[in-house]
């Protein structure tokens, strides 16, 4: 919480004007019941009319000023409450964008939602409630008790008893009550999370007829958000009793003191009366407190939560050499890699050499869980190797400012993940300033322009979030051409092409060739490996072979077991210069056509 006055402090002026504010209603409020003492003593049990007219006009006067005050007052609060709120806000998603891959791990989608929207919102509410009501109770509490005591020591010695009592009780319940808020803030979150991934998986939930698993998994939580909640509030709800119950007490004394005081000449009528009006107010705002405890516990995790994002170290690997940008080839070496995720024991990948010429094209290949997807994002510098080291044109890749190494770098990630606009705004997601010729341009190489411009409104045409209104494989290709309009000199396909049919394929191989880039493909088809200049061949994280085609045919024999078993009866037709897939497909096509004149 501590941490919040930080972004308190550029309002420190308005958050003086707002308290001022509080103080003129306050000291207004804490005056009455001292004129309704003079109106008692003087007016009515005197017999006087005069003084009733003077004090009553008076009250009335101080009401008024006690109501603009109290306008302006919210007014403040309101501004810098939202201020900070929008400013905290702000700082989160700027971090948040800031995040590094490894960052990201550490905290789920729902939870920044959460942490974003909730938890901001929780703070400002409590900051305004703090300007409007805490400090009030507060300043009330003391000085009702210091009235009192103004008025007459004698009776008010009861409030002596009452108050510190309830002061006791309500610091035990702040410790108990705010511990059991934090856990039900705790447990909103894991039902936040819950909803969030049920509403972006609804397709696979439905798919894999989970509603009936889900439900009863959003019910528990829901369940035990219900029961953590009714229990926290028990502790509030017993305050109001526990405070009336002293309050009244504390009359009870009050009336018998005044009454032993009167009746020895050391006390009047309206000094009894005004020290009740004070003693029950003071109890008032006491019981405020149990609201604010509530608010505070809740505005504590809050601010946990937010800073926790805030104060988290970015890994981002900026370089502080201030190395200017260059231009890059797309020469690639690795020389001893190895790279386990969060540094945990398990090595992904484990003393990788490799070396891909510049403009060549590089397939990789390897069972699933062999480290494909983390050898790419090396690659793009998401993460950084724990041993070794990566070249880049012969020179160490951190020395390249990462803005603008990642620039050069088209990387077309395994999951397929598109912003909601347009197609021409989808497609333009790393080239904002890129024309319709060359958009048209990436879509043709990404064989997906014909698709496009026969949708009715062509670039123009809105996908949903995340593209809904597509197919995989149209998806797919709009993410190529997304990579290809920044005319990367690395380009990184990760599974890329799996949805594409053969020739569509070999046509996409083509036209990336005259992006003459880079091309590193992780693909499982040994019709691409064939076409590609170097494959390498990964097992568990460690390069099993890599040379050419052939090479990996002659000295690997896992190599010939994929080739084969990609092969119609495990037998390559060596002779034929086609390619097998393409026969594959010719004897599809010929399965296919006497299948019709059968019928
Ligand atoms: N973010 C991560 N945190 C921790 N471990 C990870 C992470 N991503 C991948 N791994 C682990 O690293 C290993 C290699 O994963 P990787 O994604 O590189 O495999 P892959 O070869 O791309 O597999 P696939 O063919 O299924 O895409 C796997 O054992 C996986 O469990
Ligand atoms: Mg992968």
């Amino acid at each position: 919480m501590r941490k919040l006055l930080t972004y308190l402090r550029p309002y420190t002026i308005v958050i003086v004007a707002a308290l001022v504010m509080m103080f003129i209603e306050l000291a207004i409020e804490l005056a009455q019941p001292l004129i309704i003492s003079i109106i008692i003593d003087e007016g009515i049990i005197a017999g006087d009319s005069d003084p009733v007219w003077r004090w009553g006009l008076l009250m009335i006067g101080l009401s008024f000023i006690s109501l603009v005050a109290g306008v302006f007052n919210s007014f403040f609060a309101a501004h810098v409450s939202q201020s900070v709120g929008w400013q905290i806000r702000d700082d989160l998603f700027a971090k948040i964008q800031q995040f590094s891959f490894a960052n990201l791990s550490v905290f789920s989608n729902a939870s920044l939602t959460t942490r974003l929207t909730n938890d901001v919102t929780q703070i400002q509410n409590t900051l305004l409630m703090s300007m409007r009501i805490m400090a009030r109770a507060l300043a009330l509490v003391i000085g009702g008790v210091v009235m009192a005591f103004v008025i007459n020591w004698r009776i008010a010695i009861v409030l002596l008893v009452t108050v510190p009592i309830l002061f006791v009780f309500l610091v035990w319940l702040f410790v108990r009550a705010g511990r059991l808020f934090r856990g039900v803030q705790k447990q909103l979150d894991v039902l936040n999370g819950i909803v969030h991934e049920n509403l972006t998986a609804v397709r696979l939930v439905k798919a894999f007829v989970r509603r009936k698993f889900e439900g009863e998994r959003f019910q528990r939580a829901a369940e035990q958000l219900r029961d953590r909640t009714t229990f926290a509030f028990r502790y509030v709800e017993v305050t109001m009793p526990v405070i009336l119950l002293l309050m009244n007490i504390g009359i009870i004394g009050v009336l018998w003191l005044g009454n032993v005081n009167i009746n020895t000449g050391n006390a009047t009528t309206g000094e009894v009366v005004a020290i009740i009006n004070y003693s029950t107010r003071t109890a008032m705002a006491l019981g405020v407190f149990s609201m604010i405890i509530m608010n505070l516990s809740r505005a504590k995790a809050s601010s946990d939560r937010i800073f926790e994002v805030l104060e988290s170290k970015v890994d981002e690997f900026e370089n502080d050499k201030r190395v200017d940008d260059k231009a890059i080839v797309g020469d690639i070496r690795m020389a001893n890699v190895s790279f386990s995720y969060n540094s945990s024991p398990n090595q992904v990948l484990r003393n990788i050499d490799l070396s891909f010429e510049p403009k060549s094209s590089v397939a990789i290949l390897g069972a699933t869980g062999s480290g494909k997807t983390t050898l790419m994002q090396l690659i793009a510098r998401l993460y950084e190797p724990d041993d070794g080291q990566i070249y880049i044109d012969q020179s160490s890749i951190d020395t390249y400012p990462l803005k603008n190494y990642r620039e050069q770098i088209g990387y077309v990630p395994q999951a397929v993940t598109l912003l909601s606009g347009t197609i021409r705004d989808v497609v333009s997601f790393g080239h904002k300033h890129a024309d319709d010729e060359q958009i048209a341009k990436a879509l043709q190489a990404a064989q997906i322009y014909e698709t496009v411009i026969g949708l009715p409104e062509g670039l123009d045409t809105l996908i949903g979030q995340r593209g809904v209104n597509l197919s995989g494989g149209q998806k797919q290709r709009l993410t190529i051409a997304r990579a290809l309009l920044r005319k990367p000199s690395i380009l990184l396909l990760d599974d890329s092409t799996s949805a594409l049919d053969a020739t569509t394929e070999m046509n996409l191989l083509k036209a990336i060739e005259a992006y003459g880039c880079t091309t590193v493909i992780v693909t499982q088809k040994v019709s691409t490996t064939k076409a590609m200049d170097q494959v390498i061949l990964l097992n568990n994280g460690e390069i099993e072979s890599s040379g050419t085609h052939e090479d990996l045919l002659n000295r690997s024999a896992i190599y010939r077991e994929i080739y084969e078993s990609q092969h119609e009866r495990g037998i390559p037709n060596e002779k034929s210069n086609e390619s097998p897939i393409l026969l594959r497909l010719e004897k599809v096509k010929s399965d296919a056509r006497s299948k019709q004149a059968s019928r």
